[in-house]
């Protein structure tokens, strides 16, 4: 009989410690989020879900242009006042630093938490302004929100029911948060925005017929059906983009 050389019992101190490492490093389902220190304790919760602040009361470039935009300090100052005439919270040191920004001409030094490379495109105004009618009619289906709030039923979900909603599917319960953070591991990562792309109508079946023998005599024919079936076409006749083409993302 061959004898290994390492005995049983070596073995077992060698495994157990990779196993429990394995554990610990593993960043497990439950791990509180990391939250980012920011220069006022804006609560989006208190603001959102407790007095009922719209999404785009403060964010109003989202539907207008690439960036959905930080306000402005005279945003907050239409609610709370400036030092000078305090309304809203007068007694609140944290809005007093607002106040103090503003006298002092300063914007707030937020801390950006969702980021994306420079090389990457992404217009909000072409996602808040989307149909929900471009999604293939799957889409969606079978989300549980209370069991799995992030799975690519839900956000798709979300995203088809619109309104405060659609920011959700990407950026999640923003109006439960104390503080934002991200709720994706995997956010703004090119699988995580493909995911969603794959769902758009269109995007799996572009392949052109005329390569083939068979659509190469009517080519344009069978090209302009097949387009017009998968709503590839938009109402004035122009030809959407391909959700899958790196020029749609890349610059
Ligand atoms: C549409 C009105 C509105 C706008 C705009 C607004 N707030 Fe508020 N804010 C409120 C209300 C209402 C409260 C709750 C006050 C209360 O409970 O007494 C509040 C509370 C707060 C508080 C907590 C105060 C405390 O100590 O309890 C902070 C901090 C704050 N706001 C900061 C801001 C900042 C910073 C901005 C701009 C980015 C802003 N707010 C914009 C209405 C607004
Ligand atoms: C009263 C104004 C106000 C309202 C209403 C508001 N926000 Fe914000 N939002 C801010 C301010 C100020 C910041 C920057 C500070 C911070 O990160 O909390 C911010 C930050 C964010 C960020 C993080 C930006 C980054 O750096 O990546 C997201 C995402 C966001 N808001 C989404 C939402 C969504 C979704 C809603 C509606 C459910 C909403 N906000 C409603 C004022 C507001
Ligand atoms: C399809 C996904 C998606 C949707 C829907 C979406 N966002 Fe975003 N959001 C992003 C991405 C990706 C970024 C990072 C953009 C960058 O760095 O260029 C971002 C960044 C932001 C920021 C940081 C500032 C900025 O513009 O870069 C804010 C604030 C924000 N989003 C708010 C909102 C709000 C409010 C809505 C709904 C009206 C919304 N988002 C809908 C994906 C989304
Ligand atoms: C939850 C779904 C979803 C996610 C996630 C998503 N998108 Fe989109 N995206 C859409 C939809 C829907 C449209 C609009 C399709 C239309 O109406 O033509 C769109 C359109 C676009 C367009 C405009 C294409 C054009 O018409 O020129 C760009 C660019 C884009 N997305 C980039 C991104 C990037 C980059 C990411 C990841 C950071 C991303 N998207 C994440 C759903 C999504
Ligand atoms: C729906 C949007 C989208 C499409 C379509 C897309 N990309 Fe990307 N791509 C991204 C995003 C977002 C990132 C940034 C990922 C990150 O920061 O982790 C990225 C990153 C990359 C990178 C850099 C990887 C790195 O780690 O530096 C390359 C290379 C790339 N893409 C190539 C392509 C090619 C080639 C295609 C076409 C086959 C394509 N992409 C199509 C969104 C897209």
């Amino acid at each position: 009989m061959i004898r290994s050389r390492f005995s049983p019992l070596a073995l077992l101190f060698l495994v157990v410690p990779t196993v429990l490492l394995l554990c610990v490093s593993a960043t497990p389902t439950w791990a509180e989020p990391k939250l980012i220190e920011q220069p006022i304790a804006f609560s989006h919760k208190l603001h959102v879900s407790q007095n009922g602040i719209a999404c785009q009361y403060c964010h109003l470039y989202a539907r207008r242009s690439f960036s959905a935009g930080v306000p402005p300090v005279s945003t907050c100052l239409g609610c709370h006042g400036s030092n000078k005439m305090k309304i809203v919270a007068p007694d609140s040191a944290e809005v007093n630093k607002m106040r103090d920004y503003w006298a002092q001409g300063d914007p707030i030094p937020w801390v950006k938490i969702h980021d994306l490379p420079d090389f990457v495109r992404f217009p909000h105004k072409k996602h808040i302004n989307a149909e929900s009618s471009r999604f293939v009619d799957e889409a969606g289906q079978g989300c549980n929100l209370d069991k799995a709030p992030r799975s690519l039923e839900c956000r798709l979900f979300q995203f088809r029911t619109g309104g405060d909603q659609r920011c959700q599917a990407c950026h999640g319960a923003v109006p439960e948060m104390e503080v934002v953070y991200k709720v994706d591991d995997n956010f703004g990562s090119m699988g995580w925005c493909l995911e969603c792309h794959l769902q758009v109508k269109g995007a799996v079946e572009r392949k052109r017929t005329g390569s083939t023998l068979a659509g190469w005599f009517h080519a344009k024919e069978n090209d302009a059906k097949r387009e017009a079936a998968a709503q590839l076409v938009s109402d004035k006749g122009y030809h959407n983009s391909n959700m899958s083409d790196c020029v749609t993302c890349h610059y």
